[in-house]
């Protein structure tokens, strides 16, 4: 499915998207903030404003909190499963038709190279057809409980959910929130990031025009302090998923204990890849250079250190540092291999990590530097970095750069490699690249992580469950275990003989 050239360069030249959402979606319309509030997105490729938005705060997320109630207790928790299940399949055929707005949008918005934001938008796609046919399938139990008793339990909604979202995937982690939701028979309200609020938006109004009934899924724009705090302690919601940083994640932990509402939280992390010395070296150097350079490696589940045996090391790094200083840089709509970083503060903070381990005495092996568009000279971008073997205490190895910067670790041998990929407080995933069969799998298991990957660094798709462990949070989303945050057990017991 090709993005449509003439939207592309229209949007390129102009520097913008015409008919962008303009509002909050509540109750099945756009409507702007109550009191009135506007703020600036920009494009990072140019670190420029693009486009406007409703900046709301409580009053707005009482009135979505107060919309997805009525659609949860009106029509949505006893809309039939199979209508449910026809509302999220025309989505996901919706947004498949729309691939090419979607994408320029996420592009201008995040930053990121159009091809990967088309892959997100397809992936969107994916999550609802997955659970489209989820939604009569959430079959309960019975229990034995002898001739005198029947036990049975079923699968009851939850009933208003919230969904925090990040910059880095707006739509993605968008979708794979609230498709189990609506699955599920929940409403939803989401507070998309202030860097990126419009696939959101775009995105509430396709399930709009598929049927879904008004209020079943409202998004609220604005600040995490203004929208997301008051939408996360708000009394009358009954989950919330959080994808974001562990320090904005601890406190929305604290703020839902009052309310005493459930929780999902999809943090950081510091993945490791494994690479062993009897690897598929090609295949080993496709999968480093891509888990750490996609989306300037702003993904929670990058693979930002490089865990490599010792006898295979000097060449295979040569080669790593040669392939990576030979990336393209540019800005998002001309589809390079490597965009921007989303924001001035996150370039700050990338370019922060990597001067304070030169002062440590850290080797820069290539780039070390912020940058701009080589075409224009404008645009938040960090050159993609890699950094010579550390040793494990330090907060190259340690801490979630966020950023294309990717840090060596060397190992010993197979065993060695588990300790150092095990030696960081996050356990979110891990990638594994060797020939040996069983060297594979008793890595995966001893490797402390939600999800492992074997021979390809984000092999997968919706089917498989997502999470991480420790300070990488707890939950799983997507797969049918993504379901159950949004579903509770009802059981019955009842006495069949007088
Ligand atoms: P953040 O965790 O503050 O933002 C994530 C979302 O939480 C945004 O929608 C934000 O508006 C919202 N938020 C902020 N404060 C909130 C509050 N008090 N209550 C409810 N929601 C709130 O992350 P930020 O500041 O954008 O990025 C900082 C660092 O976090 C990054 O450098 C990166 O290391 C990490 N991060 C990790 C992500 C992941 O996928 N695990 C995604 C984004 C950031
Ligand atoms: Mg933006």
């Amino acid at each position: 499915m090709p993005i449509d050239a003439k939207l592309l360069e229209r949007a390129y030249q102009s520097g913008t998207l015409e008919g962008l959402p303009d509002g909050h979606f509540i109750d099945g319309r756009f409507q702007p903030a109550q009191a009135g509030g506007r703020m600036e997105s920009f494009d990072p490729g140019r670190a420029e404003p693009f486009a406007t938005f409703a900046a709301g705060d409580a009053a707005d997320v009482d009135q979505a909190v107060a919309s997805a109630r009525g659609a949860f207790e009106d029509v949505w928790r006893d809309t039939a499963p199979e209508a449910r299940g026809r509302v999220l399949m025309r989505t996901a055929e919706l947004i498949r038709a729309n691939v090419s707005r979607l994408a320029v949008a996420e592009t201008l918005d995040s930053g990121k190279p159009v091809g990967e934001a088309q892959g997100d938008v397809l992936g969107a796609a994916r999550t609802f057809e997955y659970y489209a046919g989820a939604c009569d399938k959430l079959q309960g139990d019975t229990f034995p409980l002898g001739p005198d008793h029947l036990g049975y339990s079923f699968n009851e909604p939850v009933g208003v959910t919230a969904h925090i979202i990040p910059w880095n995937f707006p739509i993605s982690t968008t979708a794979r929130g609230i498709a189990p939701a609506l699955a599920a028979g929940c409403t939803a309200v989401v507070k998309p990031a202030e860097q990126t609020p419009f696939t959101a938006l775009m995105l509430a109004e396709l399930l709009s025009e598929a049927g879904l009934p008004p209020g079943a899924c409202n998004v609220v724009t604005g600040t995490g302090q203004d929208v997301g705090a008051p939408l996360v302690a708000h009394a009358d919601v009954d989950h919330v998923t959080f994808t974001g940083s562990v320090a904005t994640g601890t406190g929305v932990m604290k703020a839902v204990a009052d309310n005493v509402t459930s929780l999902v939280l999809e943090l950081g992390g510091k993945s490791p890849v494994v690479v062993l010395s009897d690897c598929d070296r090609e295949a080993a150097l496709d999968g480093v250079m891509g888990a750490i350079f996609e989306n300037a490696g702003q993904i929670c589940s990058a693979g930002s250190r490089l865990v490599i045996e010792r006898a295979i090391h000097d060449d295979f790094v040569d080669t790593l540092c040669q392939r990576t200083g030979a990336l393209s840089i540019g800005h998002g709509l001309r589809d390079p291999q490597l965009g921007p970083v989303n924001s001035d503060r996150q370039l700050e903070t990338v370019s922060g990590f990597v001067d304070r381990g030169r002062e440590r005495g850290a080797t820069v092996l290539t780039g070390g530097a912020a940058t701009t568009d080589p075409q224009t000279g404008k645009g938040w971008f960090y050159e993609p970095t890699i950094i010579a073997d550390r040793p494990v205490d330090d907060e190259l190895v340690q801490e979630e750069i966020f950023g294309p910067v990717l840090t060596i670790q060397i190992a010993e041998d197979a065993e060695d490699a588990v300790r150092l990929a095990n030696a960081t407080r996050y356990a979110l995933v891990a990638g594994v690249y060797t020939r040996d069969f069983e060297a594979a799998h008793q890595l995966a298991r001893r490797i402390d992580a939600g999800q492992v990957y074997i021979n390809e660094y984000f092999a997968g798709g919706i089917a498989v469950p997502f999470g991480g462990n420790r300070m990488s949070g707890f939950g799983r989303e997507k797969g049918l275990e993504g379901i159950r945050s949004y579903c509770r057990t009802k059981s019955v017991a009842a006495r069949i003989a007088r």
